[in-house]
């Protein structure tokens, strides 16, 4: 499972697997931010015969402002970890042309910080 680290200047670290904490970051936990969850929290959906994962931030759409906006959505699943990044005016949605039945998204707000959702 991934985990993810942030310093102080607000640089974030992946872990492919667990370990010691990398000097000068903490672990961020997902879905802690007191902040709207069905902006954040990814809606994800199964398309095409589960051949695609479609991912939209989050239920209702996220704002994608310069201030305020979704900077990546990550996919985890068994055999990978795949990250997209988004720009300020973009909308929050992409999609993955993967097959797997469970996994995580996380989707990371530059304000509201890091979420995730199973399937
Ligand atoms: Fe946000």
């Amino acid at each position: 499972m991934a985990i993810f680290y942030k310093n102080e200047n607000g640089t974030i670290l992946t872990a492919l697997s667990g370990g010691s904490v990398p000097a000068g970051f903490e672990a961020i936990e997902a879905n802690t931010v007191d902040a709207a969850t069905e902006k954040h929290v990814p809606a994800v959906e199964l398309q095409r015969d589960g051949r695609v994962i479609h991912v939209q931030v989050g239920e209702v759409e996220h704002p994608m402002e310069e201030a305020h906006y979704i900077e990546w959505v990550a996919l985890e699943t068994e055999d990978r970890l795949e990250v997209h990044h988004f720009k300020p005016g973009q909308k929050p949605v992409t999609f993955f042309p993967v097959v797997a039945k469970s996994g995580t998204v996380y989707a990371y707000c530059n304000l509201h910080g890091l979420w995730s959702a199973k399937f």
